[in-house]
This record gives C-alpha cells, structure tokens and sequence, in this order.
C-alpha cells in the first residue's frame, strides 16, 4: 500500500482545486485528480494520477476503481468542481439549471457514494465538499439558481457527516465568499486583491482534514466583506 495519505479532487486545473492539491502534495499526499483535460493539465508523477473526468457524465466508480489500484487506499475526496450560471431562479432555463445541478450537487454525491467504503476503512476518512457563502443565504436575484444547487451541497456535506460519522468518516462544508479565481472574478463587484486568495482556501481545507475524528467541523463560512451573519 501506498505511503502517503491519498485525496481525490475534482476541478484541479485552476483555481481553489489547483490550489488545493497543489497544498496537499507539498503536504505529502498523493493525489488522484479527475480532469477534463488531464494529458494537458497536470503530469503523471509517483504522487499524481490523473484520471479523465467531466462532473457533468458521471464515471465516478470508473474513477475511483483505478485510483485505488494504483495507491490502495482512498483517504479523503475534495468535491471542488463547480459550475456558477449567474441567473433568477425565476427565468433560468432548465438546461442550465440541470447544468448547475449536475456538476455542484448530483457529482460530488457520486463520487462520495464511490469512495464511501474505501473512505470507511481509512478510519479517518475526509469528504470536503466545496459548497459557497451561496450556499447559505441567497444574496442576489442573480445569483439565486447558483444558490439552489449550493444549498444542496451543503445539505450534502451534512447527511455524509451523518452517515460516515461512526466509520470516522468527517465531512466539512467549505463555504467562500468572493474568491480570486476565474469564477470569482467574473461575478464579484471588486477587485481580485480584495478577494479570498485559493491559497487560504486550500491552507483552511489541509488543516480541516488534518484534524482529528474528535473534531468534525460541519462547516466553515469564510468571506471578504463583512455581512450580517457572515
Ligand atoms: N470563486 C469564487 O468566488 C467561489 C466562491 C464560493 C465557492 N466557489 C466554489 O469553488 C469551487 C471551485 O471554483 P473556482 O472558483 O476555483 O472556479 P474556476 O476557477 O471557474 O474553476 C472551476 C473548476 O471546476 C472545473 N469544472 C467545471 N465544470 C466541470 C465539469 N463538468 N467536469 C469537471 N470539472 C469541471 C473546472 O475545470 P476546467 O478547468 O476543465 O474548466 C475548473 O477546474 C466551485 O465549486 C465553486 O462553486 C467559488
């Protein structure tokens, strides 16, 4: 087996997934990473698979089959991979909910449903699903349908807490406000250098899933601005 703890990221060629893998192998993990473009995007190396993978079809088990062939072990999975279609929920198409539903909700539940048993014998097995502030309160008309499919993850991150909890499986909510990727930049009404950086996002995730069973966090707000409850 492996030496190493192993994660499984979603959505690691820019922004919060880059950064957050590129934390944990520096941290001595190893890491299987589901990628639309993998050839492209990340090289092969002893700590890194990469495996090809588009949120949007599925084939989360033919993922994680293979991931464990090559490391033997699954020890955590960063559910990152996110899609945000600034519209009403009033007038949003149902293509581009289904878009938004397929990639923030319905594939974070597959792959942590694959993952599950090898999660379990880990003893300490870690789910980060990268939700949203949107996941907690809606903020905008524009940003209502994002909200919908977020609250869903949250409600995600809660019933697999639930679920793994007497297995030592802990599940955290990661709830960002406005962060400096290409997502954020293309909706926050301020600059990239007010933003949350990807680092400290991906510093918050490496020390939540270096705790210990007897500290599950739930979840975690993090923001930029100062907002009534956030
Ligand atoms: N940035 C923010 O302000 C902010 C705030 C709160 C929460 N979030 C959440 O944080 C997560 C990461 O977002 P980000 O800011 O890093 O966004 P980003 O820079 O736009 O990156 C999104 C990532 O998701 C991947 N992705 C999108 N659709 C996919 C699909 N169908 N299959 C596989 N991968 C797919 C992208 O892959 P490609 O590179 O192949 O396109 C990319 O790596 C998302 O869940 C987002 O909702 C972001």
């Amino acid at each position: 087996m492996t030496q190493g703890r192993v994660a499984l990221i979603t959505g690691a060629r820019r922004g919060i997934g880059h950064a957050i893998a590129s934390r944990l192998l520096h941290d001595g993990w190893n890491v299987s990473l589901g990628l639309r473009q993998p050839q492209q995007d990340w090289q092969e190396s002893p700590a890194i698979q990469t495996f090809p993978y588009d949120a949007t079809r599925g084939g989360e088990d033919e993922w994680v089959a293979p991931a464990l062939a090559r490391f033997g072990r699954i020890d955590a999975i960063i559910a990152n991979a996110g899609v945000m279609i600034p519209q009403s929920v009033a007038e949003i198409s149902d293509e581009d909910l289904d878009t938004m539903w397929r990639v923030n909700v319905r594939a974070p539940q597959r792959l942590a449903r694959a993952a599950f048993p090898a999660l379990g014998q880990s003893g300490t097995g870690r789910i980060i699903i990268i939700a949203s502030l949107s996941g907690k309160r809606v903020a905008s008309v524009s940003s209502s349908a994002y909200a919908l499919t977020k609250h869903a993850a949250v409600a995600l991150a809660h019933g697999l807490r639930q679920a793994g909890f007497e297995q030592g499986i802990r599940a955290t909510a990661i709830c960002p406000g406005f962060v400096a990727t290409d997502m954020g930049r293309a909706v926050a009404p301020f600059d990239a250098e007010d933003m949350t950086s990807p680092g400290d996002i991906a510093d918050i995730v490496a020390d939540v899933i270096d705790l210990p069973n007897s500290a599950s966090v739930a979840e975690l707000a993090i923001n930029c601005r100062a907002e009534p409850s956030f």
